[in-house]
C-alpha cells in the first residue's frame, strides 16, 4: 500500500486505496470522499430482524456518519479561507514547497501553480478546508467541496505537496 503523506510536515493525508484523478497540469488531485457510517462493519447474518422482536430499534439513530477521508487520515477542520487568506497562505506554501522540490519537478510547480491557485479562488466559499492531524501552522491545505447536487464531497489535494511512502 502506498501512503501519502504532507511533505511539509510528515502527516499522513491519503493512501491508494482512494483513487485521484490528476487535474490543472497534475498541480491538483481530485478524490471522491465518501458519508459513511463510522465504525459499520457489514454484518449480514440472513436473519429476519422483524422475527426478533424490536429491541434494536433505534440503532440508526446513533450511528455516526463521517466522511471516510477525514475520518481514516484524522483531518482536521480549519476555519473558512477568503480570498485574501487564501492567498497569503498560498505565497507562504508556495515558498515552502518550493525549497523542497528540484529539477522537472520545480519546473513545473512554479509554471502551473498560479493556474491551480485561480482554479481554487471561485471555490473557496463553498470549500471546507482541513490539515493533517499534527495541524502545524505549515501543513498543507486540502479543500472539499460538493459539486452541483452530490451528496458526497470532492477533496483537492496539492500534487506536488504529497510524499509517497510505501508501507
Ligand atoms: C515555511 O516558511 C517559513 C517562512 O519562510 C518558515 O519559517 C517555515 O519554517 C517553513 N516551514 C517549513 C515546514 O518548511
Amino acid at each position: 500500500m502506498l501512503v501519502y503523506q504532507d511533505l511539509l510536515t510528515g502527516d499522513e493525508l491519503l493512501s491508494d486505496s482512494f483513487r485521484y484523478t490528476e487535474i490543472e497540469n497534475g498541480m491538483l488531485w481530485e478524490v471522491e470522499g465518501k458519508w459513511v457510517v463510522q465504525g459499520a462493519v457489514e454484518v449480514n447474518t440472513g436473519a429476519n430482524p422483524s422475527a426478533e422482536g424490536g429491541d434494536e430499534e433505534g440503532v440508526d439513530d446513533q450511528a455516526v456518519k463521517v466522511v471516510d477521508i477525514v475520518d481514516t487520515f484524522r483531518l482536521q477542520e480549519q476555519p473558512t479561507f477568503d480570498k485574501k487568506a487564501f492567498v497569503t497562505y498560498m505565497k507562504r506554501f508556495i515558498k515552502n514547497l518550493t525549497a523542497k522540490l528540484e529539477g522537472e519537478q520545480l519546473e513545473s510547480f512554479k509554471k502551473h501553480i498560479e493556474g491551480a491557485t485561480k482554479y481554487l479562488l471561485p471555490k473557496l466559499k463553498d470549500s471546507q478546508f482541513f490539515v493533517g492531524e499534527s495541524m502545524h501552522d505549515d501543513g498543507c491545505l486540502v479543500l472539499a467541496y460538493y459539486k452541483d447536487g452530490a451528496t458526497d464531497p470532492t477533496f483537492l489535494y496539492f500534487a506536488y505537496a504529497l510524499k509517497e511512502v510505501k508501507c
